[in-house]
């Protein structure tokens, strides 16, 4: 063990000590002085295939991967129901292949397309997309909410492809061969990049935390809750993608104590307010000495709560954080992703409370808004939308 290396454990940086120590120490770096550190178990993160082929299409369910790009097109004029079914033939044939690790046809980068890294490509329809087809759309756009201050730049689009991997990389080399295919039948309307915590960095099913520091996603549906919450029978479902920014200036003037009121959660553990560990029930009965609830009732989590399990949603959201402006003021939020089975009966009413009343709405402003329904997904040698489309 180096000088360093000791110095470090013996410093017992408390937090850091379990990762040093679970990860093996090479020799010495070609500088000569700095050990460098190598986790032993990260070598296989580039060779993790999710199968493509399916009733369902992957990406929804699966366990995110630390990368995405949500890719949004509007579709040139002239495409038809049945330029519908060719670009789809198409854009079905490169996922299947990409996501096995083999490059795409006429891949120009071959060499790019060997790690899948747990790539997936979710297909999403919208409102338009069914328009052009001559069908009636399953998804409508939303209402607007008062607290939105949408960018045209950020909303809507026809066709959506959700291209996620646990190595970015990996993700623009699909991009650019779905690009590319998809380009004769439409234009890129716009693209959301976003990232997650890497994949090793906590243990699998780990809730994650966002560009503000919390845990998000703690109360997810899971399981059998899933199921019924986010699937229709044809193994459809539908996607909600809001671009949020984090007022992370004024967020960051907060004491710790008004974070945690505002969300109902503690920043730390992410337990409730009225609880000690992170997924214990929130008690919104319980009174503090003062006779006010424990959970403020103007809390996010107060105000989004849903009970019953099949009305809930499943938030997938990545975190997105552009360059700052010349005074250093940082561009991060979320893309907000939700799927459930009925965007009306189950996000509807969850983003109207939120709108009406939730503290959080002072640090974060909804910039931007698409929905879309996810087509189930195929066999092999079917294509995704055939059902819809054919
Ligand atoms: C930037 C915007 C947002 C941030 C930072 C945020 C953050 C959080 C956090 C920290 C939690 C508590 C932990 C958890 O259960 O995941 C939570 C819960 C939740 N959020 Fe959000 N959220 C945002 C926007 C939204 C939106 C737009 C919706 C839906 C319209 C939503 C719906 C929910 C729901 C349903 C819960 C679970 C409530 C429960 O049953 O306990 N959130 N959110």
């Amino acid at each position: 063990m180096t000088l360093r290396r000791r110095a470090l454990l013996a410093g017992g940086a408390a937090a850091g000590l379990g990762a040093v120590a679970a990860c093996s120490a090479t020799p010495s770096s070609p500088e000569g002085e700095r050990p460098a550190v190598v986790p032993a178990s990260f070598t296989d993160i580039g060779t993790g295939i999710v199968p493509f082929h399916g009733p369902r299409q992957a990406g929804v369910t699966t366990e995110p991967p630390a990368h995405a790009a949500f890719l949004s097109f509007t579709l040139s004029k002239g495409t038809d129901r049945a330029a519908l079914g060719r670009m789809l033939r198409l854009l079905t044939d490169d996922a299947a292949r990409l996501t096995r690790g083999e490059p795409a046809l006429g891949d120009t980068e071959a060499e790019l397309a060997v790690h899948p890294s747990r790539l997936t490509v979710t297909f999403g329809f919208g409102p338009g997309l069914y328009r052009a087809a001559g069908l009636k759309s399953p998804v409508t756009d939303l209402p607007p909410f008062t607290v939105d201050r949408l960018e045209d730049r950020w909303n809507g689009g026809d066709l959506l492809l959700q291209i996620c991997a646990d190595d970015a990389l990996t993700v623009t080399h699909a991009q650019r061969m779905l690009i590319k295919d998809a380009r004769p039948f439409g234009a890129i309307r716009w693209v959301q990049r976003g990232f997650r915590r890497s994949a090793g960095v906590h243990p699998a099913g780990f809730t994650q935390r966002n560009v503000l520091g919390q845990l998000d996603g703690t109360a997810n549906p899971r399981d059998a809750a899933m199921d019924t919450a986010v699937w229709n029978p044809d193994g459809s479902t539908s996607l909600v993608v809001r671009r949020i920014r984090a007022e992370i200036e004024t967020w960051d003037l907060l004491s710790v104590g008004d974070k945690e009121n505002a969300v109902g959660r503690r920043m730390g553990s992410g337990a409730p307010l009225s609880g000690t560990a992170e997924f214990d029930e929130p008690d919104f009965t319980k009174l503090d000495d003062t006779g006010l609830p424990v959970m403020p009732d103007f809390s996010h989590v107060a105000r989004a709560r849903q009970t019953d399990p099949r009305l809930k949603i499943l938030r997938r959201p990545y975190n997105y954080d552009e360059a700052p402006d010349a005074q250093g003021r940082p561009d991060s939020g979320l893309v907000f992703a939700a799927y459930q089975a009925d965007i009306d009966r189950q996000f509807l009413p969850i983003q109207r409370r939120l709108a009406e009343k939730d503290l959080l709405n002072e640090w974060t402003t909804p910039i931007g808004s698409a929905v879309f329904a996810i087509p189930p997904g195929c066999a092999e040698g079917g294509w995704i939308g055939e059902p819809v489309l054919a």
